[in-house]
């Protein structure tokens, strides 16, 4: 995900293009009762993207909390570095691509980072397909903290976007620290998908089928707690509590699932690690 700077947001309005490239209908529920179309809520995100994963280095040594290596349950995991993606990611080959992705995570409390400088501070934790190895395109939906400076107040949002399109907000669907959610993607062709997203807390279902997205290659099963940036540069990433993906899989054309086991572990020096808990649970987790 990535916010834009103030001037590239007026520049994004202006090329509004860039957004009506691709088409999408949605629907919602609350606690079981369809919402009126004329109370769905989709704004283009407040500034800008989100995103692809960035500056991967090699491997590193595990991740770590303070000076504590965690547990890697499964060692062959391997891990590697990025500036902006803490999570598993779980690549197929393109003869057998990934059809639906799911995942239920629980939206973090976010605070202030002590030390960090840079502002706002945000964190957003989401399921997605592609972004990794195939770069051109991602779909990715799920929610994100931004904390204020200057008043502290926490916003907590949900959203979803098709990669290199813009993201949208999804006003209609409260988030609040701790609540759950549960996300699926179902991809119908490489440019088409329904994905829906319950927020099993506060009796929320939204469903959108979007259409004539950027060709997807279906090939990575993404599962990232992401530190956005703001323009060309890294927002502040701030303090999250421990994000646990669990009933996390992808289903394949051959009919077969991936899970966690075997999945690379990304993590953020200085900012996240990723941990493979089993073959369906990961946990992200701030670390200095
Ligand atoms: C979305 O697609 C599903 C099946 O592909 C269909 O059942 C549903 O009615 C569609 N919803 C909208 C809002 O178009
Ligand atoms: C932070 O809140 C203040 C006071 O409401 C507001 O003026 C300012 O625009 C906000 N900053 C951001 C980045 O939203
Ligand atoms: C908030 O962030 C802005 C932009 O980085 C900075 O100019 C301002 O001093 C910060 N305010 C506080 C109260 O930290
Ligand atoms: C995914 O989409 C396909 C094709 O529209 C449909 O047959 C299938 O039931 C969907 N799966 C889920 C879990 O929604």
């Amino acid at each position: 995900m990535k916010f834009l700077s103030t001037t590239l947001f007026l520049l994004g309005i202006m090329s509004q293009p860039i957004l009506a490239e691709f088409s999408f209908t949605s629907t919602a529920e609350h606690n079981g009762v369809p919402v009126p179309q004329s109370e769905i809520n989709i704004q283009p995100f407040e500034s800008g993207t989100l995103g692809r994963i960035r500056s991967r280095t090699g491997d590193d040594s595990g991740p770590k909390i303070g000076t504590t290596t965690l547990r890697r349950v499964k060692r062959t995991n391997p891990t590697a570095n990025s500036n902006n993606w803490c999570g598993s990611v779980r690549t197929t080959t393109s003869s057998n691509q990934i059809k639906l992705i799911h995942g239920t995570f629980q939206h973090p409390t976010c605070t202030q980072r002590p030390g960090v400088t840079q502002y706002p501070q945000a964190a957003a934790a989401w399921i997605g397909i592609d972004g990794d190895s195939w770069t051109s395109a991602l779909l990715q939906a799920g929610t994100v903290c931004k904390i204020n400076n200057s008043t502290g107040i926490v916003e907590n949002e949900v959203w979803w976007q098709w990669v290199p399109s813009g993201s949208y907000t999804i006003t209609n669907v409260p988030v609040f620290a701790g609540d759950w959610i549960d996300i699926t993607i179902n991809t119908t062709s490489s440019t088409a998908a329904n994905i829906k997203i319950v927020n099993t807390n506060r009796g929320y279902t939204h469903t959108i089928n979007a259409s004539t997205g950027a060709t997807l290659a279906r090939v990575d099963a993404d599962w990232v707690v992401e530190r956005p940036y703001y323009g060309t540069t890294l927002a502040g990433f701030a303090q999250f509590t421990q994000v646990w993906f669990q009933n996390a899989y992808a289903t394949l054309t051959s009919g077969t699932s991936l899970g966690i086991t075997g999945a690379k572990q990304y993590q953020i020096p200085g900012g996240c690690a990723s941990t493979e808990f089993d073959n369906s649970k990961l946990y992200a987790a701030v670390a200095p």
